[in-house]
């Protein structure tokens, strides 16, 4: 199993060019289901998330072909609305097929995905929603059986917003009889951009953006040829912070400013110095980090996937500081591990809020990475620590990051991938 050894206490300079966002690839993937022939979608980051999906997609009949940076996608043979326990299990995001496929079959098998590394992560607002829309849904031996002859538009409140309900549910009703209207929509840049793709395929969804989105049934798609992700903000965000806390001066190349602004505007609290252009952001940092209490949110919150590595940066501040987490109540797996690399972090699990000391010291260990937000805040701790530390089970990481100790080398991290 691949490892990362770290020698901490290196400051970070130079460029980094942002790889496209895991988390608008995998819809994109889904909903190349709804597409009739050839779709190139270019700026992939290169990571086993995105190649589970193309496991998928192959296994339902589509013809996939990743090259560098680029999936081409040929959807005229999928003939098999079905997806596996074994893929699903290995990455939630693979239960987005089940609204294009329900669309464009009238039926799908797909399995639910079970467990998560902090919490159930439950489907419930998926399937309530797709029943809405005049689905039947039967649980058969793990697998959801979703049917309907003709899917009916219908008004859709979730009860939270929810990223993968809606992207799922409006795949799904995009070839719906008539308007459908989701309620507590979730306006994260992905979700919009899945929602600019399925207008290029013809479907009409206004709202996006907001939180309500409205959508008029159509009775056919178009095929679109192309698409370019968007740039990755989660990637980028983790770069922010991780030269934030080891001081330092990069460029970050290939991202969209506008994405990042909560986080800019965090970082400019813990006084780190940030200039931002077109598509880049420059960030210099003397390591003299201030003390700022967040909350995540939905987009535009503060991004849970980036709270992992906002603790580690609290914890080289010059004070004690805390941080809510608002989507995920139990999402505090990677505390005890920062927490034997030398910080100093208490959670209250009944109001999901940490307690992050400030002006620590931290020291090399050996680590464990437990999920893929937590791997990044562990390889970042490692970068301010003093000393060789070894993060296990970066697999963790290859889900999300495209090539993650090539970038930090580049920059001057002191990381080697070892076997
Ligand atoms: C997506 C992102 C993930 C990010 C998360 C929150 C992808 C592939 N993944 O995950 O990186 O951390 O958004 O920004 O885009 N919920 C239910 N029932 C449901 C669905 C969700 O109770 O049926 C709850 C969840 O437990 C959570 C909240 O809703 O508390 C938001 O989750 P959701 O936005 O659905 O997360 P994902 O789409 O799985």
């Amino acid at each position: 199993m691949d490892y990362f050894e770290i020698e901490g206490k290196n400051q970070l300079f130079g460029d980094v060019d942002i790889s496209g966002a895991k988390n608008a690839v995998l819809p994109l993937m889904a909903a190349s289901i709804l597409n009739t022939n050839q779709l190139t979608i270019s700026n992939v980051p290169n990571l086993s998330d995105s190649i589970t999906m193309s496991d998928l997609l192959k296994g339902m009949g589509s013809e996939v072909d990743l090259s560098s940076g680029k999936i081409h996608i040929n959807s005229q043979s999928l003939n098999n609305p079905y997806a596996p326990y074994d893929l699903v299990r290995t990455m939630r995001a693979s239960f987005y097929v089940l609204g294009p496929l329900l669309a464009k079959f009238g039926e799908a098998k797909v399995s639910l995905p079970g467990g998560c590394a902090w919490g159930p992560r439950p489907v419930d607002f998926h399937i309530e929603g797709i029943k809405q829309l005049g689905a039947t849904v039967d649980l058969e031996e793990g697998y959801i059986i979703a049917k309907s002859n003709q899917l009916k538009g219908n008004k859709i409140v979730f009860p939270k917003i929810s990223v993968g309900a809606t992207g799922n549910v409006l795949m799904a009703s995009i070839l719906a009889d008539g308007d459908t209207e989701i309620h507590n929509a979730a306006a994260e840049p992905e979700i919009q951009q899945l929602c600019h793709f399925l207008n290029s395929m013809g479907a009409k969804i206004s709202g996006i953006g907001t939180n309500i989105l409205q959508i008029e049934g159509v009775t056919s798609l178009q095929n679109v040829d192309s698409v370019d992700v968007i740039p990755d903000r989660i990637e980028a965000g983790t770069f922010l912070m991780g030269v934030a806390a080891t001081g330092g001066e990069v460029k970050l190349n290939k991202v969209n400013p506008d994405h990042l602004k909560t986080i800019i505007s965090c970082l400019e609290h813990a006084n780190v110095n940030i200039r931002v252009e077109n598509d880049s952001i420059t960030i210099l940092s003397d390591g003299n980090i201030n003390p700022y209490d967040i909350e995540t949110n939905e987009y535009p919150g503060f991004a849970t996937d980036l709270q992992a590595q906002w603790m580690l940066l609290m914890s080289v501040a010059s004070g004690d500081s805390t941080l809510k987490e608002n989507i995920y109540f139990d999402r505090f797996n990677h505390v005890p591990e920062l927490n034997r690399l030398g910080c100093d972090i208490s959670v209250d699990l009944k109001t999901a809020t940490a307690s992050i000391k400030g002006q620590r010291k931290l020291i090399a260990a050996n680590v464990t990475s437990t999920d893929l937000r937590a791997s990044a805040c562990l390889i970042l701790a490692a970068l301010c620590a003093e000393g060789n530390s070894t993060i296990n089970r970066v697999y963790h990481i290859d889900r999300g990051y495209d090539k993650i100790e090539e970038k930090l080398s580049k920059i001057g991290a002191k990381i080697i991938r070892k076997k």
